[in-house]
């Protein structure tokens, strides 16, 4: 038994060594070292022995078993490491190829144009609102200072709903009662918040106008609020976004829901100040419209004016997008052509 032992190792051990595949490898296994493998057998048989040869054909068909089954890890692995070797060679995984590149995109100028926004306003402090696109007549309009047949809603040509009283916000302005009322605690609280977002007007749709646009607006309500803090503020943000030598103009200028009220000019960063197609000839860019609240919206926000009083402004981001561009048909922004979008 001990001779038929010794050969069946030394069979074994030949074999494997010429085991060059996982199936074969398998195979062996079982033939072997599987349930009826011949190893296998050859141990239960011990006990068929005459008792004093079991211990010693036990202990030895033990430590031939064990030196089969480390066999046949090591080869496996030399099996699994050859047949990666081959596939690789036979090209199914080229893992030296280059990825493939995942195209990515970009930002819409408009949004790149927001973000800086945000940053210089943020950075001076200012509280980002996110007010309603959908909005009603009263915040809309009524709110602000522009009574039903008021002329100045001539101007904004508005998009109804069916819902009565319910339109499409035609500025960002309604976004001052609405953050006053919510940010202003009952008018306890003073507030420095800009609202940026989507404003619709039913417009002819020309290179030079959109039914759809941007707006900023901007909200401070707090003690002692002055004329001279609007245009400290304005004059701040636009050395931050046209360079700090940029220099200002304030006009005078008429919005319901202020009062005094001005537009706010920069000088053309084009020409510096010399006149060009840009600023049309004037040496001047105009940004934004602005004043001190009408004490009938401060009221309208929950503040008592007599108390408290602040300044607003609004201001067109594509506008700037425009002049920092040289962007010559408004109509690109929202007409979502890559060859356009692409160039930012
Ligand atoms: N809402 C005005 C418009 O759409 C812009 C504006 C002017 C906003 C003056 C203001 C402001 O907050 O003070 O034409």
């Amino acid at each position: 038994m001990l001779e038929q032992l010794e050969a069946l190792y030394k069979e074994a051990l030949a074999e494997i060594e010429n085991v060059q595949n996982t199936e074969a490898l398998h195979e062996w296994e079982i033939k072997y070292l599987g349930k009826k493998g011949s190893v296998t057998l050859m141990l239960r048989s011990t006990g068929q022995l005459p008792k004093e040869e079991r211990a010693a054909f036990g202990q030895r068909a033990n430590t031939i078993k064990e030196a089969l089954t480390e066999a046949f890890a090591a080869r496996e692995k030399a099996v699994q490491d050859a047949e990666l070797a081959q596939d690789l060679e036979a090209g199914e995984v080229d893992v030296t190829l280059p990825g493939r590149p995942q195209p990515t995109g970009g930002l819409h100028p408009s949004t790149q144009t927001f973000r800086e926004l945000y940053r210089i306003w943020g950075d001076m402090g200012f509280l980002v609102y996110r007010s309603r696109d959908v909005e009603t007549d009263e915040m809309n309009f009524s709110l602000l200072n522009i009574p039903e047949h008021h002329p100045a809603r001539d101007m904004q040509d508005t998009f109804y709903t069916t819902e009565p009283g319910v339109i499409l916000r035609t500025h960002t302005s309604p976004g001052q009662i609405r953050s006053m009322r919510e940010l202003g605690q009952n008018g306890t609280q003073p507030i420095r918040v800009i609202l940026p977002g989507m404003c619709y007007r039913n417009e002819q749709v020309t290179s030079r106008s959109e039914m759809q646009f941007h707006q900023l607006e901007g909200v401070v309500v707090g003690k002692n609020i002055r004329m001279s803090d609007l245009k400290g503020t304005v004059t701040e943000f636009a050395r931050r976004m046209f360079g700090k030598n940029a220099r200002m103009r304030f006009r005078a200028s008429y919005f319901p829901f202020t009062e005094p009220s001005m537009e706010v000019d920069v000088e053309c960063f084009l020409c510096g100040g010399d006149g060009c197609k840009m600023c049309k000839y004037s040496g001047w860019l105009e940004i934004a419209g602005s004043g001190m609240m009408h004490p009938v919206v401060l009221r309208n926000g929950g503040y008592d004016p007599t108390v408290w009083s602040g300044f607003a402004f609004g201001m067109g981001p594509e506008r700037m997008t425009i002049l920092k561009h040289g962007i010559n048909d408004i109509r690109l922004f929202w007409s979502n052509d890559l060859r356009f979008l692409e160039q930012f």
